[in-house]
């Protein structure tokens, strides 16, 4: 390691207080904290917990406050419907704080939750911010999920109010929204009291007064609001993650811990300073998009983009090169996958040379492994370093990650570089002890994490302890696998759990499993993802039938492929389900998933020893060729 780096990481790990409390000293606190760390309940860690602050204060108010507020704050550039604007501090405040003003109007208070299911639209983050502004805990759900998994977030969120659009355009489909939501409405338990929807111009919908009424209606009579103190351990929002099995789990954050984390990663390990243009182009229903979308740009008093377009297809393969150059972005933060799309279209980058990206200095890529051809590929287009980095939902920051701001790192291929400064990574191997260099096992971070990381689950104290903080005592289970190298460098591998990774969105193989398995003609069923050149990996289903089914198998697959887009929604790109005769397991009846991938994806398996019928991996193999899936020898 560097000097410089690793003195200041080295501190971080020895007197995470000390790191800390000067980390803490750079954002606005009604009451700085004099607490730093409570550390007498673990894994309950409590960081600032005699801290009182207000998110929204910091995006905002605390910028103006220095003369900044005629700084652009927000830039939003909308391809699909060929919009643009751009607000100043200012003016993004005044906005916030009138749509605080009408929450507030709707009977929403301090703690309560606030569903929001919107597009990439600016409304959105006002809505956002204007949830922290009053101490509300907002629950963002992506646009790309069902209504099914909108009630389930409603349900256990016990919302108060939902905040959402007439609709979103996704390339060549208009999403109506409203439908989607009345059918939530319909299936949760939980009875939300409001609806505000923004009609969007051209695609005005029916509402149904005095429950459900619109983005102006709800602003008549509102009053620009202030924001109200919050105690640093009091929550921020609710961002709902898929788990093993359907019940996703509401990952918490809270309050102060996540204006100090963020705020220090903008400089350390992005290189952004407070006149710099920054650029994630992401969703703000996913944690890429709310931690560097809105949240740590807006903390850090730089400029952020909000991008409602594709890498591909809004309008082409230049899309991404026409936003920076426009804008004179100098960072970038995406998914590798969107690259790859990029990379597909595009891949001598004519679209490239068209445009001017002299002040463009770097590119970000997580969500997902990104591959070396890839990052090749960009580098040679862009001239820039183009950085792999890893996190988690669950962190809402960098586990590890090439910080810039601090000290350039050369890069590895493949690895995502070293833990940042505040993770104590390890790796711990299957005979429960710690692995040396190179040696592979499940990638665990030494408690307590740092400031910003979630604190528990919604309502799910001990699903949080048992979840992640049980299985090694003292430490955090990332249910990541792979190694760190002899320089520190960590290789992450693969999950350890059934997660997989769909164009950098996290899905739960289990969940879709669970929506199969009420096929009134599936008797079981495995969903696997396997590798997938654009998307990273994709979900397939393995279906088996019950005892005298006489539909066809055509017609069972098509229903299955569509019940999986109504329950769980388009964003799980499920597509393919195959019928079966039976699936491999072992002799205790456990199903042999990984086998089946090794299968699919064509690389090398063992033949497991407990198998209970070697024969059915052949036929696999076949109905694999049969369906396209491999191709045959
Ligand atoms: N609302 C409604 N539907 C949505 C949606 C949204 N916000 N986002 C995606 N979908 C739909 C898509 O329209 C698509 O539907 P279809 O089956 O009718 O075609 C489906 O969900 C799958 O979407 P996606 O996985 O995005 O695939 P795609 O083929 O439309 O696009 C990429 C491929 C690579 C261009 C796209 O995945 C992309 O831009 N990825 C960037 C990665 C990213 O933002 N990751 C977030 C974490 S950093
Ligand atoms: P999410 O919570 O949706 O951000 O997904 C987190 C998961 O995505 C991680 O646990 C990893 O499995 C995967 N992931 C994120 N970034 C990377 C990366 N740079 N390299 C490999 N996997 C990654």
């Amino acid at each position: 390691m560097s000097d410089k780096f690793s003195k200041i990481y080295d501190l971080s790990i020895k007197d995470p207080e000390k790191f800390w409390q000067e980390a803490a000293d750079d954002i606005f606190w009604f009451k700085k904290p004099t607490k730093i760390l409570n550390k007498s309940n673990p894994p309950f860690y409590k960081w600032y917990e005699d801290g009182v602050t207000n998110t929204c204060y910091n995006a905002l108010d605390f910028h103006i406050d220095q003369g900044k507020g005629n700084k652009t704050a927000l830039i939003y550039d909308s391809p699909i419907t060929e919009n643009k604007s751009k607000f100043t501090y200012e003016e993004l405040r005044s906005k916030v704080s009138k749509f605080a003003g009408a929450l507030k109007n709707q009977g929403v208070n301090k703690g309560d939750r606030v569903i929001i299911y919107m597009p990439m639209i600016p409304e959105a983050v006002v809505a956002m911010l204007a949830c922290a502004r009053i101490g509300a805990i907002h629950s963002v759900v992506f646009g790309g999920f069902a209504s099914n998994e909108l009630a389930s977030r409603i349900d256990d969120s016990k919302a108060k109010l939902l905040v959402t659009a007439s609709c979103g355009f996704e390339p060549g489909r208009t999403v109506e929204y409203k439908p989607l939501v009345d059918e939530a409405i319909k299936q949760a338990q939980h009875k939300i009291s409001k609806m505000i929807l923004f009609q969007r111009k051209g695609h005005e919908v029916k509402l149904n007064a005095p429950v459900e009424i619109s983005w102006d209606e709800a602003h008549a009579n509102a009053k620009d609001t202030d924001c109200v103190e919050m105690n640093s351990n009091e929550f921020a929002y609710i961002l709902y993650t898929s788990g093993t099995t359907g019940t996703p789990k509401g990952i918490v954050r809270d309050i102060g811990g996540h204006v100090v984390a963020l705020k220090w990663t903008m400089k350390n390990i992005y290189n952004i300073d407070e006149d710099d243009i920054w650029w994630s182009a992401s969703d703000i229903g996913w944690i890429v998009g709310h931690s560097y979308i809105v949240y740590a740009p807006l903390f850090k008093g730089c400029t952020t983009v909000l991008f409602e377009g594709k890498p591909v297809g809004t309008p082409d393969a230049g899309a991404f090169w026409k936003i920076i150059s426009d804008y004179k972005v100098k960072s970038l933060f995406t998914a590798p996958t969107a690259f790859r799309a990029i990379k597909k279209e595009d891949p001598e980058g004519k679209f490239f040379s068209k445009y001017n990206l002299s002040k463009f200095e770097s590119l970000f890529l997580a969500g997902e492994r990104a591959d070396p051809d890839t990052i090749k590929w960009a580098e040679n287009l862009l001239k820039v370093p183009v950085i792999d980095h890893w996190w988690q939902t669950e962190t809402s920051w960098a586990i590890s990650s090439n910080c810039t701001g601090i000290e350039m790192m050369k890069t590895k291929y493949g690895s995502a570089c070293k833990a940042v400064p505040g993770y104590d990574v390890k790796i711990i191997k299957s005979d429960q002890t710690l692995a040396k260099p190179n040696e592979m096992g499940d990638i665990v971070v030494k408690l307590p994490l740092p400031p910003g990381t979630f604190p528990t689950l919604w309502n799910a104290d001990q699903r949080y302890k048992e979840n992640y903080m049980s299985n090694y005592e003292g430490y955090y289970q990332t249910y990541d696998a792979g190694h760190i190298d002899e320089d520190g460098y960590i290789w992450i591998m693969s999950r350890t759990d059934d997660i997989i990774n769909v164009a950098g969105h996290r899905l739960s193989t289990g969940a879709i499993e669970e929506v199969l398995s009420e096929h009134q003609s599936v008797a079981e069923c495995a969903v696997l993802g396997i590798a997938d050149k654009l998307k990273g990996q994709l979900p397939i289903g393995l279906i088996v039938l019950k005892a005298g089914v006489d539909k066809d198998n055509e017609t069972i697959s098509k229903e299955c492929v569509q019940m999986v887009r109504d329950k769980i929604g388009p964003v799980a790109a499920f597509k393919v389900a195959i019928v079966i005769k039976r699936l491999p397991k072992t002799r205790s009846g456990k199903i042999l998933r990984g086998t089946i991938r090794k299968i699919a994806d064509n690389v090398e398996y063992k033949m497991p020893p407990t198998i209970d019928d070697p024969a059915i991996l052949d036929e696999i193999k076949e109905d694999l060729i049969k369906n396209n899936i491999l191709k045959s020898a």
